[in-house]
């Protein structure tokens, strides 16, 4: 039998054993515990990361729709251009400063008047100045008789000058525009544009004041052209321009403003002046703002030669021009004293630059 030394030798032996196992046991806990340590930092990062990423995609989210709301209004902004684009191409007639009635002796309606303006004048306004190598934008314009104010509304807009004042002596109302621009669905006036009243032949304005003066059928209207060619010269700075349109000269087959009370070409030249004012008395002018016989009586008669005579003297020399002209059929009573070039010269757009006086 085994004494108890034995017995204490061989439990010691055993524990031992169990006390190898257990370290053993604990080192592989260890090990575990480290390796799980390292997962957790390493799916810290991963959390880290994650939401890195997801701020980045809110941020992306955000800018794309920021960036569809702007093509939303491009859109429409494109979308309300192409269709008066469309009106006015509908009811231009080829070649004219401004167009005539859908037909003879039919008014424009309001819609086709606006867009007329607002789209067909502007237009060709800004494509003139443009294949000039010149241009509006940034700069202070001044419009020598603005009328009801909508090419104005068009070129404050796109022209985007920093400044544009629409004189007329009859001066501009502003509320009518503001009804038309809600009327037609664009936008009303904006900051750079405003209004004045002007003389017969004053600008309310400094000396060398704008750097761009524009003028669009009205100086066939003007009683004093050469004292209004002189103060355009005034107020505009040396390396400044003028961009005027005039429509329709006088002895053209349009030039008596006839079209919506009188048929056939030239009626102004084959009847007599009491017969036309006459016959106009209590109608409306092609300008629905004027009586059609004021209308009449404010022609001036200019031609094309003498437009150009004037503005040499008033200091304008014209450095661009183009001829609107179109075919027409010559009464036989027609008198045979009047020039073909003048009855043939509809109206013209030209640009000129102040020159030594
Ligand atoms: C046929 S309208 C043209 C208006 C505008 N430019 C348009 O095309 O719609 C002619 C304008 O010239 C204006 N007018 C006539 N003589 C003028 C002058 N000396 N100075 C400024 N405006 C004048 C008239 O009051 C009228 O509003």
């Amino acid at each position: 039998m085994a004494g108890i030394g034995e017995w204490i030798k061989r439990k010691r032996f055993a524990t031992a054993g169990h006390v190898g196992m257990l370290e053993e046991r604990m080192a592989a806990i260890s090990s575990e515990i480290g390796e799980l340590r390292d997962s957790s930092a390493q799916t810290q990062d991963a959390v880290t990361q994650t939401q890195d990423a997801v701020t980045q995609t809110q941020d992306a989210v955000t800018q794309t729709l920021r960036h569809v709301g702007e093509l939303e209004k491009t859109a429409a902004d494109t979308r309300e251009a192409a269709a008066f684009a469309r009106r006015a191409l509908e009811i231009s007639t080829a070649g004219d400063g401004i167009s005539l009635a859908t037909s003879e002796h039919e008014r424009k309606s309001d819609e086709e008047w606006f867009a007329a303006h607002y789209v067909d004048a502007a237009d060709q306004l800004l494509g003139f100045i443009a294949a000039s190598g010149l241009g509006i934008g940034g700069r202070e314009v001044a419009d020598v008789g603005s009328g009801d104010g909508i090419i104005d509304l068009a070129l404050a807009t796109r022209g985007a000058p920093s400044r544009l004042v629409g004189f007329d002596v009859s001066p501009t109302d502003v509320g009518e525009l503001q009804l038309a621009a809600q009327a037609a669905g664009v936008d009303g006036v904006p900051d750079n544009l405003s209004f004045a009243e002007s003389g017969i032949d004053s600008i309310p304005a400094a000396d060398e004041s704008f750097d761009v003066v524009v003028t669009w059928s009205v100086f066939e209207h003007v009683s004093e052209p050469l004292a209004m060619l002189k103060e355009i010269r005034r107020i505009l700075r040396p390396d400044g321009f003028l961009f005027l349109q005039l429509w329709p000269f006088y002895y053209s087959d349009h030039g008596g403003h006839l079209w919506l009370t009188h048929g056939g070409g030239f009626p102004h030249l084959l009847s007599p002046n009491d017969e036309i004012i006459a016959s106009l008395e209590g109608k409306t002018g092609t300008d629905a703002r004027r009586p059609a016989d004021d209308e009449y009586l404010s022609l001036n008669r200019l031609t094309l030669n003498e437009l150009h005579e004037l503005m040499r003297e008033a200091g304008l020399g014209v450095r661009r021009a183009e001829l609107i002209s179109e075919t027409v059929n010559l009464p036989n009573d027609i008198s045979a004293d009047l020039p073909l070039s003048d009855l043939l010269t509809s109206g013209v757009k030209l640009l000129a630059v102040p020159s030594p006086v």
